[in-house]
């Protein structure tokens, strides 16, 4: 850094709504944040990294009113969850704030004030519909009726799953309000708009300086070429967010206020850091702005977003950075289809850094998508991580403690090798830099290779063998842990721990990333500590149980973590209640039964599951069959209310060990989940071990 001016960059990731727990999709986004951000740290930049928990809307409101709390303390309960998760990801925030501050109302209402001021707000009365019962206008996703081109029912307010077809909520057949079930009526009311239309050769020209994405541009022109429109900024009362200044009974949209909550948390941090936020957030500053975010929310940040700062008399972002969606083995995370991973989920059965490190490897700087295929992951990270690096140190550390004291040799006896580690620096900090992490660990796995093969070519467990002493051990295993540390130099930024694990085991100050110019001579090591150890595939698949069982099998996959505003298209989260086709010969494998629950008792330890006993009827052997099952049906039952109840099962699910113990089976619900999952109605005459047909 001696002669290059430290940069100051703020960087920010897309800020998680409070309405639901983070995912491994949110999880994807901080470590691809966090690692660029360490990246940075590590090569001495002034770096921070903000956060915030989005906590404004409809969705938020009606669930705190749903949990009967006030929105404040949902969103308060939201926000601890959410860090905890990040925390356990090792997501380093300098700050993490919440849209629901005093810092985002003022600045929200001052950026406001100013674009009213430049005649940027326009103000029109609209037709919306509204529920008479619940005396609140309603998004389209709250709406449902009959498609008016195809007829199917039970078709959301703006397009039908069946026809594709779009349309305006007014035109569906037989709608009604899902908040009450009214049928919803016509009502006029007076809305603000940004007048986006006005910005569009400022756009077009940004779009092009900036540094954007190919496929970011060529969706941008796309938009540019076909006409913007004016953007409607405000909500009715009743709503959970900021009031408009001098418009009572009027709320700025959530997805006004909510990147200004990037600002927000920045101030925040300025008032305990000492740093000056118009140095970062004013026009003419050497200061780098980057946001992390999603490819389904590229229009509100590279539209809205960069209008909005510039009539503002703010600075734009120097970059937006987007990554495409997660996919687990190839599917859409879906609650229907069991592939909707929460971080927590996650973290009940297995190590972060293994998902950082998998992560890492297949990120790349385009807008993807990234698939966690999870026998990939196994053995992705078994190899690389543990297989290759750590196996360096764990070959090497033994014949340094007990033959030498833990003392390293005083001179390298292979300075070429090493020197090539060494000389990979630069390249592998352009592809952080870049973002290109997955080139980045090939190469370093790339080095790894070439360090096993160094040391098991000179064998230094033969030389041992003989003498324990000898000084040639001594030198090979010194140049196979300084290789080792310089591996875990370049890891740092993905694997945090891990490198904190080497450090000590190294007895080093920590790393950074120009302690890569030098090496260890004449130093002394402490004891080997197992730095990361395999991955067990029985966890994944009991991580897998879990998720499974947690999301019982819903026909209706939740829309739940849909934002109103946030479009529809391409979403990973949007309503999906297509589950993938199978062939007959699949689902004829399938050995659907009727059961009677016998027993139903709360699982210790789990707020999901509960433990149901199971009468299959009869067997062919003329011997009663019942079955454990654990089941995820515990936010709609007590257990007392379903001991007689009939339910259909999956009969010939082979037995899976769940944490709590074995289930054998599945029992099929329908329904949206919380407390709307339905079993078959209790008189239904039918018996329990039929065959469903
Ligand atoms: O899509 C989302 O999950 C939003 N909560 C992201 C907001 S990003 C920023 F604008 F606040
Ligand atoms: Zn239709």
């Amino acid at each position: 850094m001696s002669n290059t001016q430290q940069r100051r960059i703020l960087v920010t990731m897309a800020l998680p709504y409070a309405n639901g727990p983070i995912h491994l999709g949110h999880i994807l986004e901080a470590v691809q944040t966090d690692i660029w951000v360490r990246f940075q740290k590590l090569k001495g930049e002034d770096c921070v990294y903000v956060c915030a928990d989005d906590t404004h809307g409809t969705a938020i409101m009606l669930r705190a009113e749903s949990e009967g709390i006030a929105p404040e303390d949902l969103i308060a309960r939201v926000s601890l969850e959410h860090q905890r998760d990040y925390a356990a990801f090792n997501i380093g925030f300098d700050h993490f704030h919440s849209t629901h501050s005093p810092e985002n109302k003022v600045l929200s209402q001052e950026i406001y004030t100013v674009l009213r001021a430049n005649g940027h707000i326009a103000s029109r009365t609209i037709t919306q519909l509204f529920d008479p019962e619940k005396n609140l206008f309603l998004a389209d996703r709250f709406i449902k009726g009959t498609c008016p081109k195809c007829k199917s029912p039970d078709q959301y307010g703006d397009n039908c799953e069946v026809c594709n077809a779009t349309y305006n909520p007014t035109e569906l057949i037989n709608s009604r309000s899902t908040l009450s079930g009214a049928t919803p009526v016509e009502k006029e009311s007076e809305h603000f708009f940004f007048t986006l239309p006005v910005f569009t050769e400022f756009l077009k020209q940004w779009t092009r300086s900036g540094t954007l994405q190919e496929q970011v541009i060529n969706k941008l022109n796309e938009w540019l070429e076909g006409g913007l429109q004016e953007w409607d900024i405000s909500r009715d009362a009743p709503y959970f967010g900021f009031e408009i200044p001098d418009e009572p009974g009027k709320y700025f949209y959530v997805w006004l206020d909510a990147p200004i909550g990037y600002m927000a948390s920045f101030q925040a941090l300025c008032e305990k850091s000492g740093r000056s936020f118009d140095e970062y957030w004013r026009p003419g500053h050497n200061t780098e702005l980057y946001h992390f975010i999603g490819k389904d929310i590229v229009n509100f940040h590279t539209l809205f977003w960069p209008a909005m700062l510039t009539s503002a008399g703010y600075r734009t972002p120097t970059g937006v950075n987007v990554h495409g969606f997660m996919t687990i083995n190839g599917q859409k995370m879906s609650k229907s289809r069991g592939t909707f991973i929460n971080a927590s989920d996650y973290l009940d059965h297995l190590d972060p850094e293994y998902l950082r490190y998998y992560l890492a490897a297949k990120l790349s700087s385009a807008v993807d998508d990234l698939d966690l295929n999870l026998s990939d992951f196994v053995a992705r990270v078994n190899s690389d991580v543990v297989g290759k690096v750590v196996n360096i140190a764990s070959r090497c550390a033994g014949f340094i403690n007990k033959g030498f004291d833990g003392m390293l040799s005083a001179t390298c006896s292979e300075p070429e090798l090493v020197q090539e580690f060494q000389a990979a620096k630069n390249e592998i900090a352009a592809h952080y830099e870049a973002r290109d992490y997955s080139k980045a660990l090939r190469q370093i796995m790339a080095l790894a290779d070439k360090a096993n093969q160094y040391i098991a070519d000179k064998a230094p467990w033969t030389l041992a063998k003989t003498d324990k002493q000898s000084p040639e051990v001594q030198d090979i295993c010194s140049t196979g842990l300084n290789m080792f540390r310089l591996l875990i130099s370049y890891l740092k930024p993905v694997l945090p721990t891990m490198a904190e694990k080497a450090e000590s085991f190294l007895a080093i100050e920590p790393l950074q990333w120009n302690s890569v110019d030098s090496i260890l001579l004449g130093h002394r090591i402490s004891t080997f500590v197992p730095l990361m150890t395999r991955v067990e595939p029985d966890k994944v698949a009991d991580m897998m149980s879990a998720v499974l069982a947690s999301q019982t099998t819903p026909v209706a996959a939740s829309n739940e973590m849909v934002e109103e505003g946030a479009p529809a298209i391409d979403s990973p989260l949007a309503h999906d209640p297509i589950v993938a086709e199978i062939e007959y010969p699949d689902f004829a494998k399938v050995d659907l039964r009727i059961a009677r629950i016998i027993n139903a008792t709360h699982v210790e330890g789990s707020d999901k599951l509960l433990q149901l006993t199971l009468d299959l009827g009869v067997g062919a052997d003329g011997k009663e069959v019942k079955r454990n099952v654990f089941s995820g049906i515990k936010s709609a039952y007590e257990p007392e209310a379903l001991v007689g109840r009939l339910t259909v099962m999956v009969a010939n699910l082979a037995p899976r060990k769940m944490k709590f113990g074995m289930s054998e089976g599945m029992v099929l619900a329908a329904g949206p989940g919380g407390k709307d999952i339905w079993l078959l109605e209790p008189d239904s005459g039918a018996q329990p071990g039929m065959r469903v047909v």
